[in-house]
């Protein structure tokens, strides 16, 4: 069962509030913003129960209250908007709901900060003007200036804001599907001029039909390359392509709660399998004798290592590669394993070597209770007991939920 049928089938009646957000509820971005924030809460553990009694009911389970996010608007450090059009007015927007071939107009998200939403006002304001404009290099693609997502045809696809919450620094990604980067200058120069907030900004040529933002077809093109965010005392540099949890706040919450419940021995080698820009590793370093961590992407894999030198973390290194190809042709003996794979969980190869790797400890870190439910299963089947299952709101508004767990060989 997918997470969104989970949610249909369960029995669940919230008192409704009205919505702060004026794009609700066409918008596909939040789905919960007209139900008060306790009772997202109260879903969210009914959501858990629900996708644990679908895959394993047999399984002894207890698990904690949902730890609440701090802030429940304004809280996210990453999105991607959409372009659309309509009667030659450019916008930017999220997806409709159940429709994704359709934008919808999403200027004031309620889940990004102010700023973000000033500078997606710009930019249409912007591009609206440009492709209307005879003497402007855009005037050329004025039949199609956006992305039409059935024709697959369009040259403005996506534009990413990425904010860093400790410094108040933009870092900017514009997809397009033709390699047209000059005729972008302008922009560029505007955008920067406009907000001294933006201090990075990239353009990236998306040009296969598959609707993602992502494309290793990416130019840094204004600024710094990177930006950072501190999380309890530490500075973590981010790229584009790089992962970094989306909640600022709450991943100082998530980590510090992992660090906890992981408690780790000075003589401990620990695992940090897919581990983005090295966040958590090098969070929990100072614990530990040694740490490993495994990661598939470039960019996030150079952050990491830079990341380790700027907070002297000395006893961890980084692999480049996906974690069952690493797991394969290596070999560990840790004592404690983290593992927060994506939302699709752990591919069987890639948990069968985890599991042979018989730690002592295994701490699963998860945002999709239906993939851990399913991992869990088979991981407690080889051995291994739930200790401890602490689920943390990441996502306010939105049905989405981190949990971690953690589990000791028996
Ligand atoms: C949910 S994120 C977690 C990142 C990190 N632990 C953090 O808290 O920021 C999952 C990470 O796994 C990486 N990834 C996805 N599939 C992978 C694979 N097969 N092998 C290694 N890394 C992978 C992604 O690039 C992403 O950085």
């Amino acid at each position: 069962m997918k997470l969104k049928e989970i949610i249909r089938s369960l029995d669940f009646q919230p008192v409704k509030i009205t919505s702060p957000c004026p794009h609700y509820p066409l918008c596909g971005g939040c789905q919960l913003i007209d139900v008060a924030y306790p009772q997202q809460l109260e879903l969210k553990e009914q959501i858990i129960k629900k996708a644990k009694a679908q895959t394993c009911p047999q399984l002894p389970v207890t698990v904690q209250p949902v730890i609440p996010a701090l802030d429940t608007t304004y809280y996210r450090n990453k999105m991607e908007f959409s372009f659309g059009c309509k009667d030659e007015n450019i916008y930017l927007g999220l997806k409709k709901r159940a429709d994704f071939a359709c934008v919808i107009k999403t200027d004031h998200c309620l889940l990004q900060s102010p700023i973000a939403n000033q500078i997606l006002q710009w930019a249409s304001k912007y591009f609206t003007a440009s492709f209307q404009d005879s003497t402007s290099p855009l005037y050329p693609y004025q039949d199609q200036p956006v992305w039409d997502h059935l024709k697959h045809k369009g040259l403005l696809r996506y534009l990413g804001v990425r904010h860093s919450k400790t410094h108040d620094q933009f870092l900017i990604n514009l997809v397009i599907s033709k390699d047209e980067r000059p005729l972008f200058q302008d922009f560029i120069t505007k955008l920067t001029a406009q907000f001294s907030q933006i201090v990075s900004v990239y353009i990236t040529v998306q040009d296969t039909i598959s609707d993602t933002a992502f494309s290793e077809n990416i130019e840094h093109v204004f600024g710094t390359k990177t930006i950072s965010e501190d999380l309890n005392g530490y500075q973590f540099e981010i790229s584009p392509l790089s992962f970094f949890q989306t909640n600022t706040t709450q991943a100082k919450v998530l980590y510090q709660k992992i660090l906890e419940l992981a408690d780790i021995q000075p003589q401990d080698l620990v695992m940090d399998l897919y581990c983005g820009t090295g966040t958590i590793g090098i969070y929990v370093a100072a614990k530990a004798r040694q740490v490993i961590g495994i990661e598939e992407v470039e960019q996030a894999v150079t952050n990491a290592r830079l990341n380790a030198q700027h907070n002297q973390v000395t006893n961890i290194e980084f692999y480049l590669g996906r974690v069952k190809n690493i797991l394969k042709f290596n070999k560990f003996e840790p004592n404690v394993v983290i593992v927060d794979p994506p939302r699709s969980g752990l591919v069987p190869k890639a948990l069968q070597r985890t599991l042979s790797l018989q730690a002592r400890k295994l701490v699963y870190v998860s945002c999709n209770p239906v993939t851990l439910f399913h991992d869990l299963q088979i991981i407690c089947k080889s051995g291994y007991q739930i200790k401890h299952f602490q689920p943390v709101d990441m996502f306010p508004n939105t049905y989405h939920l981190e949990s971690i767990v953690v589990l000791e060989r028996n």
